[in-house]
């Protein structure tokens, strides 16, 4: 099985979107700028969101005009309904993340209406970009369990990973929007949306709220998953869920890889620095473990036994 793993940010998205205070368009697009060198296959740049609902990226078209694009990388955005969907083909973005919930609570809280509504509307989002040459990708959120129903049924997130692979998707992300998963549902998930759609591209996405992240990716890893989003410094989170907090984090997972002899492509100094640009910018400390270690091996290594 091949060695090479893809990753997408989504710093600037997943990361930005529950911080109290504004971050100036102009540090967006810098940054953006600097992962750009980084070696990622994705960025997920903002969202096309109600700016009511989403304040903190109601400057999504300003960041996409903005941004020196490097043809290497696909620049890609959140959609939640077929108004983002216009906003962003205008804007010009590579490829679409549409979002639903796998739980009917999650999606409630999240986008106001119920999983049939969204995935009605978001059959007319997939028109559009299909007709426009827009490639798609569906995020699941509360594909391992939900803040507000609990359990949910691995089931479940296969027949909606199935609706979306009939309407054409590009890909699907399995999401663990507050950090319920472990390694053996992960394993097994990957290991039965592989088997049942072989021509999907799955992406797995985790947050570290309960310290399974890291371990949550390797199993997927085992599982044959070669794509996973990440977060700089670890910063994310969903407004909509109570509890929820970071992503894992970008460059701990590429420090993991690299180690192990994965082929990510990534420059990890850079990462550490986009981290640090990261800290600075939410203005307090992120979950960042490595940010504060040192890549394994480096002299900065603590005397502490
Ligand atoms: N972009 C800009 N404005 C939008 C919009 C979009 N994609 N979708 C809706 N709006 C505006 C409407 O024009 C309307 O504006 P008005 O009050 O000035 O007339 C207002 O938002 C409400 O529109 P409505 O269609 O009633 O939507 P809603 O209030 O039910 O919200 C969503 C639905 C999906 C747009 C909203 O819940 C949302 O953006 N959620 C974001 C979810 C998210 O990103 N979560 C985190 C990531 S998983
Ligand atoms: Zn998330």
């Amino acid at each position: 099985m091949s060695s090479r793993v893809r990753i997408n940010e989504v710093v600037t998205r997943d990361g930005f979107q529950s911080e109290p205070r504004f971050i100036p368009t102009e540090d967006k697009i810098a940054l953006v700028d600097l992962m750009s060198r980084a070696g990622y296959h994705a960025i997920e740049v903002t969202s096309f969101t109600s700016p009511k609902a989403i304040p903190m990226l109601a400057d999504a078209e300003a960041v996409m005009a903005g941004i020196t694009r490097n043809p290497a990388v696909e620049y890609v955005a959140l959609i939640p309904n077929v108004r983002g969907a216009e906003r962003a083909l205008k804007a010009n973005v590579d490829a679409f993340n549409l979002v639903m919930s796998v739980s009917e609570s999650h999606n409630r809280a999240n986008l106001r209406m119920s999983r049939d509504e969204s995935c009605t509307q978001l059959a007319d989002v997939i028109r559009l970009a299909h007709d426009a040459g827009t490639p798609v990708n569906v995020s699941l959120s509360t594909s391992f369990g939900c803040p507000f129903e609990g359990a949910v049924n691995p089931e479940a997130v296969l027949e909606w990973a199935g609706r979306f692979s009939d309407l054409g998707v590009r890909g699907v992300s399995l999401c663990d929007t507050t950090g319920m998963a472990d390694p053996g549902s992960v394993s097994r998930l990957c290991h039965d949306a592989r088997d049942r759609f072989p021509g999907l591209a799955l992406t797995l996405h985790f947050h570290n709220t309960r310290g399974m992240g890291l371990a949550n990716a390797l199993a997927a890893l085992q599982a044959g998953i070669r794509e996973f989003d990440a977060s700089l410094g670890g910063l994310g989170g969903c407004p909509y869920a109570p509890g929820a907090t970071g992503n894992i984090c970008t460059e701990e997972l590429v420090h993991m890889l690299q180690l192990m002899g994965y082929d990510t492509g990534m420059d990890l100094s850079l990462l550490l620095e986009g981290a640090a640009r990261v800290e600075s910018l939410a203005g307090r400390q992120v979950p960042s473990q490595l940010l504060r270690a040192g890549p394994a091996g480096s002299p900065r290594a603590s005397s502490c036994a």
